[in-house]
């Protein structure tokens, strides 16, 4: 079998194939530069998250992501998408009232959404969903630790088990996930020796967010990780680009030449007479 980084396009069995044997990068984003600029890049897997609520609309949290706003984050990645396994994140109350609900809802990211596969939160207490989605051949990412929808019965955005019950609970969560049928875990700001114990107790591959080094694999946000977000990053984020900081100079650099008068240029104006035949004419 070729390894994962050989794959093209990324497929289910592949990730779960590459346990133990190549890690697994992810990344969390949602529009068609975003997906054309990591797919060439080689990433492995992206997930259309609910985290676009904060990313891109500013909202403190995820609980306003609704079903037909996803749908259209996600065919606009998947569209764009040649190699990575594109995975559609459930958004809260369309997985958690009830099973049928949530097998029509995993079912749209599939079949409107161009999706792979999809991700939805919590471990035994979500069991119901993830049985029913995935007797209907649709692949379920499972998701434990700190759980965003949860956030306001956790009391905020806070790291998970650290106390021995705690950890025990998001283990067999985890386990639960696995014997399932789930083909992988991200496991959420939970420390790193329990993650380091669930990834070995797992025949699935791990996927970490602040969960430490010994995951199968890591996903960020991909907003976060280009510095497209202002606020201040959680301390598990690694910011690779400052495109904020690019953006801005590129309005200033814009707003000054406006008030000098210096754009647009003459090869920037149209003159009088016959259009050219040109491709690109408006
Ligand atoms: O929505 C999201 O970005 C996520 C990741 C943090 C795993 O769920």
């Amino acid at each position: 079998m070729p390894s994962l980084t050989e794959t093209s396009p990324v497929t289910v069995p592949s990730l779960i194939a590459a346990k133990g044997k190549e890690r697994v990068s992810m990344l969390a984003l949602y529009d068609a530069p975003s997906a054309a600029a990591a797919d060439a890049a080689g990433i492995d897997v992206f997930l259309v998250g609910d985290s676009v609520e904060m990313a891109v609309y500013g909202r403190p949290n995820t609980l306003s992501a609704t079903m037909d706003a996803m749908i259209r984050h996600a065919r606009a990645v998947s569209d764009t998408t040649q190699r990575a396994l594109v995975v559609g994140d459930m958004p809260f109350l369309s997985y958690q009232a009830d099973a049928k609900e949530a097998v029509l809802n995993a079912g749209r990211f599939l079949s409107e959404g161009g999706c792979g596969a999809v991700k939805l939160e919590g471990g035994l207490r979500s069991l119901p969903a993830v049985e029913a989605i995935l007797a209907a051949d649709i692949p379920v990412m499972g998701h434990v630790g700190l759980t965003p929808q949860s956030y306001r019965k956790l009391g905020g955005f806070k790291v998970q088990g650290r106390e021995a019950a705690a950890a025990r609970s998001i283990a067999e969560d985890a386990r639960a996930l696995a014997d399932a049928g789930c083909f992988a875990v991200v496991l959420e700001c939970v420390p790193e020796a329990l993650a380091a114990q669930i990834t070995r107790l797992l025949p699935i591959p791990t996927i970490g967010i602040g969960a430490g080094a010994a995951c199968d694999g890591q996903v960020l946000v991909f907003h976060d990780v280009v510095g497209l977000t202002r606020h201040l990053a959680p301390r598990f984020v690694r910011r690779y680009a400052e495109l904020g900081r690019a953006m801005e100079e590129a309005a200033r650099a814009f707003r000054a030449d406006v008030k000098s008068g210096a754009f647009p240029s003459a090869e920037e104006s149209f003159s009088a007479g016959p259009t050219p035949a040109l491709r690109r004419v408006y």
